[in-house]
């Protein structure tokens, strides 16, 4: 079980696992970091799907993606963002590279866009996006109020997020030691604190684990 924090209004959490401890929170540029974004794309592709039908994308829409890993929402969000623009940003390089083969059609035509960031220092302008996701990435964001801060800096009034995340996992079954499971009510709070307004949760079970997505506005 990871050691547990407090939030700052009380509720528990884990603390945040650092990204290079585990192949699934840096892969790196080896057979192991190819063989996590395989698993990722694999595994994690039902989340992703809800994650992007809750973003309710237009076809006009700024749209950013934090932590894409293999590509598999942002091909999606460049489907429905049919006459905006999708960015990304990654830690990992080797991330990159996959995401660039899966999406290099709407890279070629400008329409999408990946570079290396961190959630802590995200590379774009204030106000810069309609829509914000993430899938995920939670259990290792190093500070998770400012963090959620810095995600709602670049996000245009009106804008919303959505944040996915393993919340439970399949009943009998134990979590994965690699991604525990994240408390709703801790996403809950920490979007509340960082500013957010109207933030709700949604808790579905799809194939493999109990998926949670807190979807948030910027007011
Ligand atoms: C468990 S994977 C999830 C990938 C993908 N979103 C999915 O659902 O399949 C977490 C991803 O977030 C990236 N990541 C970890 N820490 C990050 C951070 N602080 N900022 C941005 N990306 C991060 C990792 O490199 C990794 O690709």
């Amino acid at each position: 079980m990871s050691p547990e924090t407090l939030g700052p209004a009380g509720v528990s959490r884990p603390k945040p696992i650092a990204s290079d401890s585990t192949p699934f929170g840096n892969p790196p540029g080896t057979l192991v970091g190819r063989f996590a974004g395989f698993l990722m794309a694999l595994m994690n592709a039902p989340q992703n799907r809800m994650m992007v039908e809750l973003l309710e994308v237009r076809p006009h829409d700024q749209v950013l993606e934090i932590g894409f890993g293999p590509g598999t929402a942002l091909k999606m969000l460049a489907e429905r963002a049919s006459a905006g623009f999708v960015a990304g940003i990654e830690l990992s390089d080797e991330m990159i590279r996959a995401a660039t083969r899966h999406n290099r059609d709407a890279i070629q035509r400008g329409r999408l866009e990946l570079k290396r960031g961190t959630v802590s220092a995200i590379p774009y302008d204030d106000n810069r996006f309609d829509k914000v996701c993430t899938a995920n990435t939670i259990y290792f964001w190093p500070e998770p109020e400012r963090d959620a801060a810095e995600i709602r800096r670049v996000m245009r009034p009106g804008g919303t997020l959505v944040v996915c995340f393993r919340c439970e996992p399949p009943e009998g079954k134990r979590p994965t030691r690699s991604l525990p499971p994240y408390p709703v009510a801790a996403v809950v709070e920490t979007m509340e604190h960082a500013g957010f307004s109207d933030v709700r949760a949604e808790v579905r079970k799809v194939p493999l684990v109990m998926s949670a997505s807190v979807v948030a506005r910027k007011a």
